[in-house]
């Protein structure tokens, strides 16, 4: 099986590591990719939202299977760009059609999705810049802290979560009179606060049947204790020890069973994952937001522990088979540690030589932002890399990550210490 794997971060590593294990993989493409891809596979360079240069590039490589990383091609369209297209239409892509990746694309079609099929999630209403008083008003109606969240995709920044009224009022209005995401906040959703912890849980369907697949549980603050501001993330954990199987019931029999029926009964085309971002509140679980694909860092814990081979669950699903395929899991824990560049998620500069990989040895290091340059392999975005570890207890595999970690070195690199500091 010759596949494409579009995306270039930790997720896209982490897909080409697990398909380059497999005995189907003949050969193996990443656009654009990084310095951990292009060890194992050919890396082209092209953008992910180009669907021109990556059907040509389809096409030159007689690639049978594509794999879609991140949301923006998929929310663009990409999947139905691929089955409407005659060349294309052969070709195996995992990902939801354009209207299925709306359960992202759009906060608002999101959450009337939930409330058709009384999927649990806080209480919303939204607005436009018509409405902006409305809005207002609105908020005076709730109690603190208020959620305010874009509509549409804002790189994970469209989120506010502010104490003070008389602020919330005022990004509500920077949001809509004043584009403070563009486009993507001319919607606004205001939210209910949800008091507990989060968890992720992914789903993977072929749009009739379904697997879930490991939890896990990400880290997203830069600062330790979870303080200061949001990244794509700084570190996961799965199996997450507190989804025990009460939990999961709830979440299968509330979530995943009506989110799978709602696709059908809408007859949404979905052949790929869902990333279910979940509150636990007291004992009972909520949604706070779907994502249409995989989680990154939390691919680089949930694939290392699935034991069937990834082509085989990869084709099952374009194929809408995956009721004929075992779903193993590793029943080790995994935990990944997110070495990121000085600064990040701010301004930080790229370019910095990356020494130590080839000293760790009993941990995966998967690669996020790097690049080749003159032989070497420097940093070349905000997330580096990404340090994986398994063993019988998330403990171990968390101090495995660290003692790797002290291995590695590049100018101003950053991780977090204190990864799990909330599980025990
Ligand atoms: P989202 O982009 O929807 O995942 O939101 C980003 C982050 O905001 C989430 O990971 C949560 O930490 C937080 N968040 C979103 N919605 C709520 C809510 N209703 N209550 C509490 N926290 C929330
Ligand atoms: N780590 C969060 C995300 O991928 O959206």
């Amino acid at each position: 099986m010759n596949t494409l794997i579009l995306g270039s971060g930790g997720r896209e590593h982490t897909f080409a590591y697990k398909i380059a294990q497999s005995h189907r993989c003949e050969n193996l493409y990443a656009a654009p990719g990084n310095a951990g891809t292009e060890e194992i596979a050919t890396n082209v360079a092209l953008n992910v939202t180009d669907f021109q240069a990556i059907k040509e590039c389809v096409l030159e490589n007689n690639i049978d299977l594509v794999i879609v990383g991140p949301e923006d091609p998929l929310v663009q369209g990409i999947y139905d760009f691929f089955t409407s297209d005659e060349a294309l239409q052969h070709v195996k892509l995992v990902g939801p059609s354009k209207e299925g990746a709306e359960l992202e694309g759009s906060k608002q079609r999101a959450k009337e999705f939930m409330q058709r099929y009384e999927i649990p999630t806080a209480a919303y209403q939204s607005f436009t810049a018509g409405t902006l008083e409305a809005g207002k008003s609105f908020l005076e109606t709730m109690n603190p802290p208020f959620v305010l969240k874009a509509d549409g995709l804002a790189a994970g920044k469209g989120v506010l979560i502010i104490d003070d009224i008389e602020e919330a009022k005022r990004e509500l209005e920077n949001m809509l009179a004043h584009s403070k995401f563009g486009a993507a906040s001319e919607k606004v959703v205001i939210e209910e606060f949800l008091d507990g912890i989060e968890l992720s849980v992914f789903v993977l369907t072929d749009g009739k049947n379904y697997k879930i697949l490991p939890t896990a549980k990400d880290y997203k603050r830069i600062g330790e204790g979870d303080t200061g501001l949001n990244t794509g993330g700084m570190g996961a954990i799965s199996p997450v020890p507190f989804a025990d199987e009460v939990f999961m019931k709830k979440v299968s029999d509330r979530i995943v069973v009506p989110t799978i029926q709602g696709l059908q009964e809408e007859s949404i085309d979905y052949k790929g994952f869902v990333f279910i971002g979940l509150i636990k509140v007291g004992d009972d679980p909520y949604v706070i937001e779907y994502n249409v694909r995989m989680g990154d860092p939390e691919t680089e814990v949930v694939l290392p522990r699935i034991k069937t081979d990834l082509i085989d669950l990869m084709e099952a699903t374009a194929d809408g088979k995956l009721n004929e395929i075992d779903l193993e899991i590793d029943n080790r824990a995994a935990v990944t540690v997110m070495a990121v560049s000085g600064g990040y998620p701010e301004a930080y500069e790229k370019g910095k030589v990356i020494s130590g990989i080839e000293r760790i040895g009993d941990s995966i290091v998967f690669h996020a932002g790097t690049a080749y340059k003159n032989g070497e392999i420097v940093t070349n975005g905000g997330r580096v890399m990404a340090i994986t570890s398994l063993d019988s207890d998330y403990k171990k595999a968390i101090k495995k990550s660290y003692q790797n970690l002290e291995e590695l070195s590049f100018d101003k690199m950053y991780y977090r210490t204190d990864i799990g500091f909330d599980l025990s």
